[in-house]
């Protein structure tokens, strides 16, 4: 879990994080938090639209591993988009988080929210206040989620390109295109619902797989996006499944069985199109 992976501009970012999305807030939240800390990830990714933010950084303090010993990632949700705005729902986040930095801020969605809005427009001048907050020092790294190549194209021509994009990534959904287009452009790709939001955890497959080496789908799904250079952000709110998803780092996945993952049939994203905002 001390394990890194680099980013452009050389800040190292432990190669699995803790993911928060869908934590009921609260003592949920707190305490899954703060167990994932005491367990040993040193890294936690939250958003200001997964509504928990305050009780995620009551986990963070509670743990009583130091601020500089983590890596915490927020994100920029679409109403608060735009120059102004979006410095606005950074303090808001910072204050929520009990922070006075960021390791990571991401845009979090890259389509318009209604038709009177440019997506190209809004997500360039969301940039700007982003590259503004890395510039001053409040964020160690600043990136995308759920980019496609056209929406990271648009960003391109700014002083400072995105080092990371986080997208949706399991075993039957890989976004080929973009993850292709994000090593061609050193940008990292994390991945959120590593385990397609536990959807693919009774494919016979990887039951077959995880069988071979002794490990569960769920750390057979963690192990491929490692070996991929994927990132990923597992999520589980049971104490038992956040060690589990843990301990991957004593085995690997033979190239044959890292290519029958990837040759898997397409099991679909979880509903939400980055081009569309219809949750
Ligand atoms: P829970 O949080 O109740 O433990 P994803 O990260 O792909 O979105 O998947 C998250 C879902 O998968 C959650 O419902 C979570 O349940 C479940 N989950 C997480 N880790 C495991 C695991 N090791 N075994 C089985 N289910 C898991």
């Amino acid at each position: 879990l001390t394990d890194t992976f680099q980013l452009r501009n050389k800040v190292e970012i432990p190669c699995i994080g803790y993911g928060t999305w869908k934590t009921p807030d609260g003592e949920t939240a707190s305490a899954s938090v703060r167990t994932a800390i005491e367990l040993g990830y040193r890294h936690i990714d939250t958003a200001a639209a997964y509504g928990n933010e305050t009780s995620v950084g009551e986990g963070i303090r509670e743990s009583g591993i130091s601020r500089e010993q983590l890596f915490v990632t927020s994100k920029v949700w679409n109403t608060e988009r735009g120059y102004e705005k979006t410095l606005h729902a950074f303090e808001k986040t910072c204050q929520d988080l009990g922070t006075d930095y960021l390791d990571l801020y991401l845009i979090h969605w890259p389509a318009s929210v209604n038709q009177f809005e440019n997506w190209e427009e809004i997500n360039i001048s969301t940039w700007k206040a982003m590259m503004e907050l890395y510039k001053e020092g409040r964020v160690k790294a600043i990136g995308v989620s759920n980019f496609m190549p056209h929406h990271l194209k648009a960003l391109m021509e700014t002083d400072i390109i995105p080092m990371i994009d986080q997208i949706e990534f399991h075993p039957g959904w890989m976004q080929k295109e973009t993850v292709k287009y994000c090593k061609e452009n050193t940008i990292q790709v994390e991945a959120w619902s590593p385990l397609g939001n536990g959807r693919v955890l009774n494919h016979p497959n990887l039951q077959q797989i995880a069988q071979k080496y002794g490990k569960t789908v769920a750390q057979i799904c963690i192990r491929w996006c490692l070996q991929h250079q994927v990132l990923p952000l597992s999520k589980s709110v049971t104490p038992s499944r956040i060690k589990e998803n843990s301990e991957v780092f004593d085995f690997s996945l033979l190239p044959e069985d890292m290519e029958q993952i990837d040759k898997m049939e397409n099991f679909g994203n979880s509903g939400s199109h980055p081009d569309k905002i219809d949750f």
